[in-house]
């Protein structure tokens, strides 16, 4: 059977709608799923939706409806967003799935029978907003941090999760898998956060249902309802197939989380712990991002500039702003979405470099070798020999990024590699040379380079931009070149044009795009 691999979004809590910040990982995620199935993986994606705690609660109780009513809504908001702009899923796990919630009452009995679990008197701030108790670090003029507001203070009696006796083996298995938290700044502050234990402790894992009944049902007292993040980090499980999917433990031992920073602290000090006390490995790794501001200022909804996925697709074209968003943002760090950016990263890049690319090759396939893809004549020159190594470079330097989940520099090695085709065709120009004595052949074997390189463009950006690498293909006479495994195991694509092949013209790839208010 094929090597499995299994890559995971945030599931999204449903008291906002889907934004850029959602959608750029989910782009990352499905980009992902796509290059390991190119590679002949079975690729596995699951997203969905965190639909229980007090802050769902509040927002339902806010729009007056109950919070099951109001989580069908949201989290159908979200699956249909991502379904009209063409991301896939192969579970969506919502965490009032029927499945899940067995899954979480099995999971915390088991623990709870170990010695995992204990009850305890506790006394402390709490944010709704971060669904948890606060320390002083966490705390800004008496508010917190992230929610700017004042956390309130509560005592009660709660289970809690024995794990703070676990950060030595945290910390240990944090040197034996140095890109188990990736990239680098992450890993160390999750080490930061180990050697200051004051910040962490054991976790309350449990809510009296007196204060919040919307949760489920810790098996062993019904008083309670479990912790909204023991419930959510679960949900990795569920979509992978748990417990009795035969393709779970290959799933599980490729498990990829894709997560931004803020949401570092559960999934890289919680939920290794969590796993241990399951009897489970812990995920393959947990890939952080920054966060997007848009023009230079947080996305929020006071600030009235929370953009949409949808909004984007209309504005641009889906592919072309899931482009422009993986290649200006360096995965790890934050970074800014300027309309007028964006806006130019896709005419540089997506029309006046690979969209100009595919359409003058075809062009002059059409007009000197009758509309079909010609064949290389005579011996090898040194530009076809420059051009080739870079075909082979292209592709190793893809691959080397994705392996170090550096999305946007395989984006820019592909589109260096479409400027330097630009570039050979510029110096073969094809179009003068026919017209020299004797100069056919070498127009000829230009145009059967440039094909080939197009094919490895169109695999190389399958991952990404699936429709476009489609269309290329198409154009190409050569729909075939992207079915079934497209990278052998050398990690180079196998595919490229047969000679006689059809090409079609067609209309721009990337039509320009004028900058707004410009
Ligand atoms: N429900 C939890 C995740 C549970 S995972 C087991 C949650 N949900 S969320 O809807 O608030 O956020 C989902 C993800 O979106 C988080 O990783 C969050 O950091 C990310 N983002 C929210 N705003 C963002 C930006 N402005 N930019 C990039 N990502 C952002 O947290």
């Amino acid at each position: 059977m094929s090597r499995a691999y299994y890559v995971t979004t945030p599931i999204y809590y449903v008291n906002a709608e889907p934004h850029i910040g959602h959608a750029y990982t989910y782009c990352v995620a499905d980009s992902l799923r796509r290059w390991h199935a190119l590679h002949g993986e079975e690729a596995w994606l699951v997203t969905g939706t965190d639909e229980h705690g007090e802050k769902i609660a509040e927002a339902a109780g806010a729009r007056g409806v109950a919070p099951k009513a109001f989580a069908d809504e949201i989290s159908g908001m979200f699956r249909a967003a991502w379904e009209e702009v063409g991301l896939g899923v192969d579970r969506f796990v919502r965490t009032t799935d029927p499945d899940h919630v067995r899954n979480v009452q099995a999971i915390l009995q088991q623990v709870y029978d170990a010695g995992w679990i204990e009850k305890r008197d506790y006394e402390g701030l709490y944010c709704v907003g971060c669904e948890r108790f606060l320390t002083e670090r966490d705390l800004e003029d008496g508010k917190c941090r992230d929610h700017d507001r004042a956390p309130e203070p509560r005592s009660e009696s709660n289970y809690f999760f024995l794990m703070s006796r676990e950060f030595g083996w945290l910390r240990s298995l944090f040197e034996e898998r140095p890109d188990f938290v990736r990239p680098e700044r992450y890993r160390n502050e999750a080490l930061a956060m180990l050697r200051d234990e004051s910040g962490l402790g054991d976790l309350s894992i449990s809510r009296p249902k007196s204060r919040l009944a919307w949760g489920i049902e810790l098996p062993f007292d019904r008083d309670y309802v479990c912790y909204v993040w023991f419930d959510a980090l679960i949900s990795y499980l569920t979509g992978a197939g748990y417990p009795d999917d035969p393709r779970f433990a290959a799933r599980w031992a490729s498990a990829e989380h894709l997560i931004a920073k803020d949401i570092l602290k559960p999934h890289a000090i919680f939920w290794p712990i969590m796993l241990k006390a399951i009897g489970l490995p812990p995920p393959h790794h947990v890939s952080v991002h920054g966060y997007w501001n848009v023009e230079g200022r947080k996305m929020s909804k006071s600030l009235g500039n929370v953009l949409s996925p949808l909004e984007m697709r209309d504005r641009y074209g889906f592919e072309a702003f899931r482009y422009a968003v993986l290649r200006e943002m360096s995965f790890g760090l934050d970074a800014d979405l300027r309309q007028a950016a964006l806006v130019e990263r896709i005419n540089a890049d997506l029309a006046n470099n690979l969209g100009n690319l595919v359409s003058r090759t075809l062009n002059l396939v059409d007009k000197l070798c009758g509309g079909e893809v010609p064949e290389a004549e005579g011996a090898e020159d040194d530009d076809a020999r420059t051009l080739g190594d870079a075909r082979r470079a292209v592709q190793t330097r893809t691959r080397d990024a994705m392996e170090g989940l550096r999305p946007h520099d395989a984006l820019a090695e592909i589109v260096a590699f479409a400027s330097q085709v630009n570039r050979y065709l510029d110096a073969q120009a094809p179009w003068k040379a026919v017209k020299e004595p004797g100069g056919e052949p070498r127009a000829r074997t230009a145009l059967f380079h440039a094909c080939q390189c197009i094919a490895t463009l169109a695999a190389l950006l399958a991952a990404f931009l699936p429709d476009t690498a489609a269309s290329i293909a198409g154009r190409l006479g050569a729909p075939d070149l992207l079915r079934g495994t497209v990278f052998g195991a050398d990690g180079f694509a196998v595919a490229s044009v047969p000679p006689g092949a059809r090409v079609t013209k067609g209309t721009p790839l990337f039509p320009r795009l004028e900058v707004a208010g410009g």
